[in-house]
């Protein structure tokens, strides 16, 4: 069974989402561990609820570096196939990344590569899209920049404010979070420049 770890800092409706794939049999994995770096983050209680192992790792105070090798160290500790960022708020520095090459997903509720970065949605509405959505991405040393597994599309009405258009990217995300991470660990796909493509 392939083995997932979660980086959470928030609510966690990305994770349970992804849980609830596994809970009806979807998505063939299990979840071994969901990592905070905010305590009071809802996500870990959820887990904790879910009796899914959820550990604390708090980043405020800590030097960027200091903290992500902590955070790589408990990581590996769970020995997991993938490491999924669901809604984890702080950029990743290349000393984590390159311990976990091409095993790192992040979801971006934009399709990238527009409006990357903080508030992505409310990016959107003041530009005046009419089209926007989310990306499912592979993590690399830069910002919401890694290749890209699976994008969907949601419109962007004249009546939509930040709030609205979240609403409507988050089932969008709920969906193609889970649907990606199937992909990846399926592992019929391979980097061909900087997309991703089916096949080995
Ligand atoms: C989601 O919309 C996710 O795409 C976004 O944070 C939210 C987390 O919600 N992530 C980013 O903006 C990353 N740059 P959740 O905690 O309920 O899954």
């Amino acid at each position: 069974m392939k083995r997932l770890a979660i980086l959470l800092s928030g609510r966690g409706s990305n994770f349970e989402a992804i849980a609830a794939r596994i809970r009806a049999g979807a998505l063939d994995a299990e979840i071994a561990i969901v990592i905070s770096n905010r305590p009071d983050a809802r996500g870990l209680e959820t887990a904790r609820a879910l009796g899914i192992t959820a550990v604390s790792l708090p980043s405020k105070g800590v030097a960027r570096e200091e903290y992500d090798t902590l955070l790589a160290d408990e990581v590996e500790r769970h020995a997991v196939d993938l490491v999924c960022l669901a809604g984890f708020m702080r950029l990743l520095s290349p000393r984590f990344v390159r311990r976990f090459p091409l095993r790192i997903l992040n979801i971006h509720p934009s399709l990238l590569p527009a409006f990357p970065g903080l508030d992505a949605q409310h990016q959107a509405v003041e530009h005046g899209v009419k089209v926007s959505g989310c990306t499912v991405h592979f993590v690399d040393e830069y910002l919401d920049a890694g290749p890209i597994v699976k994008q969907a599309a949601v419109p962007v009405l004249d009546s939509d404010d930040s709030d609205s258009l979240s609403a409507r990217i988050l089932d969008e995300e709920h969906r193609i979070y889970g649907e990606a991470i199937g992909l990846i660990l399926e592992g019929n796909w391979r980097i061909e420049g900087r997309r991703v493509v089916a096949g080995k």
